[in-house]
């Protein structure tokens, strides 16, 4: 019930961001370049919702809330939709669909072939987030396969440093959380490597099965 609360409220929430948009477009406007304005939002809040979904994992583990792991299909689903908005917005607003354009760009200018790359591996991930593609999958390639999220981070904060021509405190800063949420898992990698060669007393009545720990681990 709780979760089931807490998850309607972040749908909501996360929703504010093209609510906000929408309304400044129909109230007070977007300025001289409106289409500026909602590339670098829906950019920013794409890159927002894919570092969210990638600290669930720690987050849970340290507090111990456990149920956490409930929210992060429906945030990485954000970071999906944002990206494919802020994608429309270039291809559609900026481009007017225009193929040769596009892929003029993709070649020429290397942020545009970064934040290309960085949405193309985003698809796949949206694609399986289903519990029935887990079953298919199995959980230990579903997992494999989602690792594919820390690849759009990091090449979604190369997109916005190579982008920004002046100050670049903001993608440094968005950097510097996904460097922390890096080094946390290289760390419980390194870990469990350390255990699993080292004879053990087996593992805790509180360790989830493997099929689970797989999915969730991610
Ligand atoms: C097809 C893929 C993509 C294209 C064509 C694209 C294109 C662009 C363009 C044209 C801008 C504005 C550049 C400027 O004003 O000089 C921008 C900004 C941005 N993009 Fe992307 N992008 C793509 C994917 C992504 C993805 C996947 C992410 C995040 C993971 C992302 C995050 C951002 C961010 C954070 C900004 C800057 C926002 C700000 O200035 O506050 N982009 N992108």
């Amino acid at each position: 019930m709780t979760l089931r609360f807490t998850k309607i409220a972040i749908f909501l929430a996360a929703l504010i961001p093209l609510e906000r948009l929408l309304w400044r477009a129909f109230h007070e406007g977007l300025g001289a370049n409106p289409i500026e304005v909602i590339t670098h939002s829906t950019g920013d809040w794409t890159l927002i919702f894919v570092l969210t979904a990638l600290s669930i994992t720690p987050l849970r583990q340290i507090t111990r809330q456990y149920w956490l792991i409930g929210l992060r299909r429906m945030i990485g689903l954000f970071a999906f939709f944002y990206g494919t908005l802020h994608f429309l917005t270039y291809i559609w607003l900026d481009k007017f669909f225009d193929v040769h354009e596009v892929l003029k760009d993709i070649v020429k200018r290397p942020f545009i072939t970064i934040g290309f790359a960085a949405f193309v591996l985003m698809i796949p991930l949206a694609l399986t987030s289903t519990a029935w593609s887990i079953r298919r999958l199995g959980g230990k390639n579903w997992r494999r396969l989602h690792r594919l999220i820390y690849l759009t981070a990091i090449l979604g904060v190369i997109h916005y440093i190579w982008l920004v021509k002046a100050d670049r405190r903001k993608p440094i800063e968005y950097g510097i959380v996904l460097a922390i949420l890096l080094a946390y898992r290289a760390i419980l990698w390194a870990r469990e490597k350390s255990s699993a060669v080292r004879p053990g007393p087996g593992r805790s009545p509180a360790t989830p099965s493997p099929s689970q720990a797989e999915v969730t681990k991610v």
